[in-house]
């Protein structure tokens, strides 16, 4: 099998590149830092196609499909993303339209490109990595949350019509809730409580793709949660998570 990994050169995409590696799945790993590419190209071995690339631009993905479309890819995990802390009227409208590019623009076009070859030949796995985010409004993390949500939502919509069309594709959304990876300092948080380390969780998600679940959440703090995410109402999830971000942003 082949997995083509975004955001593979640190936190949880290396981290899913090593459980795959270690069942033996041969990789391509994509991230901006060539370097670090070359690094992992170095312990994963020669097999390992590398490609240093920012996906925040749509070119790009597209071009990304264009260098890997004819390399039998078998697993597309969408990985690659980052978040933004603070009051929306405060954050940098740049920054914000970047994460849109990135945390939906990429995931929908790589999405798209695959999912339409993988139609063809009537399997491949599709892992779209979203977060416990998706699940409620983010104040203090409005964007952030906004994209993970839209993430969530494609997934869903999507494995429904591949089920109504008899499909054996997989698509599924894993929904982390705090890992322990560098998300923290590009999105100028600090996590209330530990975060989960991110081979378990890269591990536990793998696996539960392979079984074809379709949300996959980590760990029971965050399973718990996730419940209480579908009994409360959007005003009362609102106010609770707000306060939670204020604590992170330091208030
Ligand atoms: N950590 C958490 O608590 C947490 C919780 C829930 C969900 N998530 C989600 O998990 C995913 C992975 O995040 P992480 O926690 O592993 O964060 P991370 O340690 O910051 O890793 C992010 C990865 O994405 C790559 N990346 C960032 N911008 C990119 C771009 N424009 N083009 C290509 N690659 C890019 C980075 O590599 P380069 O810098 O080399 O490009 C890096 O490999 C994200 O989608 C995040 O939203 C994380």
């Amino acid at each position: 099998m082949k997995a083509l990994i975004t955001g593979a050169s640190g936190g949880i995409g290396l981290s899913f590149a090593t459980v795959l590696h270690d069942m033996g799945v041969e990789l391509v790993l994509v991230s901006r830092n060539k370097e670090k590419l070359e690094d992992l190209k170095k312990s994963f071995g020669k097999k390992t196609k590398i490609i240093d690339m920012d996906l925040s631009s749509t070119y790009n993905c597209m071009e990304l499909y264009e260098l890997c479309k004819n390399d039998k890819i078998d697993i597309l995990i969408n990985n690659a993303g980052f978040g933004d802390c603070g009051y929306f009227t405060e954050t940098d409208l740049n920054k914000e339209l970047n994460m849109i590019d990135l945390n939906i623009k990429a995931v929908q076009t790589l999405t798209k490109l695959f999912l339409n070859d993988f139609l063809k030949h009537n399997r491949g796995y599709i892992l779209n990595v979203a977060s416990m985010a998706s699940f409620a409004p983010g104040p203090l993390m409005a964007t952030y949350y906004a994209t993970k949500s839209y993430v969530l939502n494609l997934t869903e919509s999507i494995r429904e019509e591949l089920k109504q069309l008899n499909s054996k594709v997989y698509i599924g959304c894993l929904c982390p809730g705090p890992v322990d990876t560098n998300f923290n300092n590009v999105a100028n948080v600090k996590f209330g409580i530990r975060g989960l380390n991110s081979d378990k969780v890269a591990e536990y998600a793998i696996n539960q793709m392979f079984k074809e679940k379709q949300i996959i959440i980590p760990g029971k703090l965050m399973k718990m949660n996730y419940s209480l995410s579908k009994v409360c109402s959007p005003k009362l999830m609102s106010k609770f998570i707000f306060n939670i971000q204020n604590k992170k942003i330091g208030n």
